[in-house]
Formats: structure tokens, C-alpha cells, sequence
């Protein structure tokens, strides 16, 4: 079974524990809302992903965006991880962090001509190319700085996911990559252009899958079209085969690490290439909580509403998706339940964190974890209604340490200015 959020917080005598730190100690130490991370679970996490591939040549490439401080990149740094970068932003960071450039893919639909040559001088391991213009864009680029660019392409095996259509990125009607025909033209092309180098075949199909069939299939097509690059000329040595593996945030089931990993390999059975993966949610979604604060319990005729201090700014996922987050109460007592909205005090009837749910009767001043906050949750954060962002906390045994402090209010006005004119 995969792992779950429980793996590392646990209740213990009634209060939450992240490995064996109350909970409570950091909030009195930082305050709320905080992200929480717990460190050996982000090792475990990372090395049964790692060793299910054992059984093929492969390179762990962890999916920058779904968490990207650096604390928590140090910490794949030191399990020897690549990583999967989709802008400068996201180079700069792991370079920070220590990361060995020859271990990051580029991906994303809309790399500048600035964000090329960061990447070539760098030393990337590979452009994953998603569109001939780009192409033709990094062609130049390398040749203007006398390098050859090493890319793949990412095609687009149209296979539908089965998941939410805003994370669903490998169907036909998505913006992202180039369709097969399409892209074996784009290969010949590329082959020609004298500063590109062909090294592999890239696709990523979308994101919290919960079974393999989707992978498999695109597996399958992958392999078929090395055949036809192969048969070609072109030489493939790397086949990418994107992230996408689900996380138990309520009661889904999705793979563990090991069935996944059979069908990717099964997949591209016989194929000899490095595989490439970009697992993201999987290596931090339940690596993580967000710890809020109970304001005001507010009854109105048609609803229960609990106003806490985190809010859609904080963790965009329930509003943007109608994403299931978990939720715990920090410490657990004999209070009865009551159903409710949990909601934040952002001025939107989307700021909610929770909605209909089942919950311990707060009293204003408890707290309550959100589990499962790990992946997309601080990198999705915002400013919206000048909220400074919450601080995030890594755990490790008992020891924890601050890993980005909270905003300060002077931090988020810092770049702006009034200028003379007024
Ligand atoms: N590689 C590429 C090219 C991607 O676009 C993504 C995610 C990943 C790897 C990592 O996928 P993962 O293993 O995390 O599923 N904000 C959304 C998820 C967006 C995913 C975008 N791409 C959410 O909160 O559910």
C-alpha cells in the first residue's frame, strides 16, 4: 500500500506529533500558519521511489514546483536526487541547494531565450522541448554561445489519466507537447539543426494518477516510437517519463512505488535508455502539514463556518480543485463534532480549506493540521490580500529548525515604490 500522511504525524497521548516533535512546539516557537515537513519521510519517501527502479538504469529527477524550498531540495540533494526544473526561478534554486546540473531537466511549454542560456551555461542534462518554435529558439541560443543543446522532446501520447482536468496534461487538447506524427517530424528537424543533440524522448500525462493502466499506455507508445527514432538514426538515450504517481489524501488508493514502477519499466520493456522520472507530489505531498489557528466559530441558518488564520493564500488546492485535504485536530479531546466550512478570512467564497466536513468542535485558539500539505502547497502561495506567507518548519526526530521564515510586512512592500510623480 502506498504511504500515507499518518506514516510521520501521529497522534501521541491525544497531541499531534510530527516525528517526535509535538506539533505545538513549533507553533510556539513560529507561530501559524506553518507548513511542517518532516525530513525522514521525505527520505523514505525518495528512496523507495528510487530503489523501485532498481531494476533499470534510471535518474530520479524530483519535480522542483511541487516544493521548493531549499531546505527540503538539500535533503533530495543529499539522497543523490536530480531534478525536474520548469524555470529559472526553479535552476536557481536547486544550484543553490547544491544539485549537480548534470542531473536537471528543463520542462515546460514557454522556456525564454534567458532562461535557455542560464540552462546551457549551467550544464544541464537536457531541454525538454515541448514545441518546434522552441526549438528552433534553443537552436539558436546554443549557437550563439557556440554549445550544442541536448534535447528531447515531449510528445504527447494522448492517454487520458483519469484526473482532474486542470492537472490532465497528456491529452490531445492540452497545450502541452507535440502530438506523435507531429513530433518525429519535429526529430528529423532537430537532428538537422547543428547546435540541438538528440538524446531522448520526454512525456509526462498529468498529475495524482491513482492507477498504472494510464502509465502503461503511455509507456507503451513511448517505447513504440524509439523504435521508429531508432530505426531513423536518432540516438536515444534517455526516455522521461514525466511524475504523476498519486497520494492517499482521503481514500484513494493509488499504487505504491513499486507497482508503479513495474508498469513504467514493463512499459518500455527492452528499451536500453536511462529512464528519467519527475515525481513530485509523491516524494513530499504527505511529507507535510499546514498548521492553522481556530479564530471564531460562526453559526449561520444554513452552515457551520470555522474561521481560521490559513487561508486559499496559503493552500490553494480545496479551492482551486475542490481538492480533499485531511484534517486533524492538534490535540484531540472529548469535544463532540459538529460539521463545518473551515474557511480563512480572505474575501472570496472560494477561501475555504474544507467545506461539509466532519470535525472535532473547535474552540477559538485550537489548532488544526491540515494533512497532507506537502506537495503544492507553499509554492502555490500568495500575497492575496497582503497576507505575508507562512513560515515552513523541517522536522528531524526532535529536532526541528526553521526553514523559511514568516513574511514580514516591510518583506512585502519591499520592491515597491511610490514614485515623484505623486
Ligand atoms: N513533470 C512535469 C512536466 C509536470 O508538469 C509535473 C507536474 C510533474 C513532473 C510532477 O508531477 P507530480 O509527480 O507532482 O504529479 N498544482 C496541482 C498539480 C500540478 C501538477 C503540474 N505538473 C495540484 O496541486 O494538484
Amino acid at each position: 500500500m502506498a504511504p500515507t500522511v499518518e506514516d510521520r504525524f501521529t497522534h501521541r497521548n491525544d497531541t499531534l506529533y510530527c516525528e517526535d516533535v509535538p506539533v505545538r512546539d513549533v507553533v510556539d516557537a513560529v507561530g501559524t500558519p506553518v507548513y511542517v515537513y518532516s525530513l525522514a519521510r521525505l527520505r523514505d519517501a525518495f528512496r523507495g521511489f528510487d530503489q523501485a527502479f532498481a531494476g533499470s538504469r534510471h535518474l530520479v529527477c524530483f519535480s522542483v514546483k511541487a516544493n521548493s524550498n531549499l531546505a527540503v531540495l538539500r535533503a533530495f540533494v543529499n539522497e543523490g536526487s536530480g531534478f525536474d526544473i520548469v524555470s529559472g526561478g526553479e535552476l536557481f534554486r536547486v544550484l543553490k541547494a547544491g544539485a549537480d546540473p548534470r542531473k536537471v531537466v528543463f520542462s515546460g511549454v514557454g522556456k525564454t531565450r534567458d532562461e535557455m542560456e542560464y540552462a546551457l551555461r549551467s550544464g544541464i542534462l537536457m531541454f525538454n522541448v515541448e514545441s518546434e518554435q522552441e526549438m528552433e529558439a534553443l537552436n539558436q541560443v546554443a549557437g550563439s554561445m557556440g554549445v550544442t543543446a541536448p534535447v528531447s522532446f515531449r510528445i504527447n501520447p494522448d492517454v487520458d489519466p483519469q484526473t482532474h482536468p486542470y492537472i490532465s496534461t497528456g491529452m490531445k487538447k492540452s497545450k502541452f507537447g507535440i502530438a506523435i506524427d507531429p513530433a518525429a517530424e519535429a526529430y528529423r528537424r532537430a537532428i538537422a539543426l547543428s547546435n540541438l543533440e538528440v538524446v531522448g524522448v520526454d512525456c509526462h500525462i498529468g498529475s495524482q494518477l491513482t492507477s498504472t493502466s494510464p502509465f502503461a499506455d503511455a509507456a507503451e507508445r513511448v517505447r513504440a516510437f524509439v523504435e521508429v527514432l531508432r530505426r531513423e538514426g536518432a540516438d536515444i538515450r534517455y526516455v522521461d517519463l514525466g511524475g504523476g504517481l498519486g497520494i492517499r489524501y482521503d481514500d484513494e488508493e493509488p499504487p505504491d512505488a513499486g507497482d508503479y514502477a513495474k508498469a513504467l519499466m514493463q512499459g518500455v520493456r527492452g528499451l536500453d535508455v536511462t529512464l528519467v522520472l519527475e515525481p513530485g507530489r509523491s516524494m513530499v505531498g504527505n511529507a507535510g502539514i499546514l498548521v492553522t489557528r481556530v479564530l471564531y466559530l460562526k453559526r449561520t441558518e444554513a452552515k457551520n463556518f470555522v474561521v481560521v488564520d490559513g487561508a486559499m493564500n496559503d493552500l490553494i488546492r480545496p479551492s482551486l480543485y475542490g481538492a480533499f485535504q485531511g484534517l486533524r485536530p492538534v490535540d484531540r479531546r472529548e469535544a463532540g463534532s459538529m460539521t463545518a466550512d473551515v474557511v480563512g478570512p480572505i474575501c472570496e467564497s472560494g477561501d475555504f480549506l474544507a467545506q461539509d466536513r466532519s470535525i472535532q468542535t473547535p474552540v477559538p485558539g485550537d489548532l488544526m493540521a491540515v494533512m497532507s500539505a506537502g506537495a503544492y502547497g507553499f509554492t502555490m502561495a500568495s500575497n492575496y490580500n497582503t497576507r505575508p506567507r507562512a513560515a515552513e518548519v523541517l522536522v528531524d526526530g526532535k529536532e526541528f529548525a526553521v526553514v523559511r521564515e514568516r513574511e514580514t510586512l516591510e518583506g512585502l512592500v519591499a520592491g515597491e515604490k511610490i514614485p515623484a510623480m505623486l
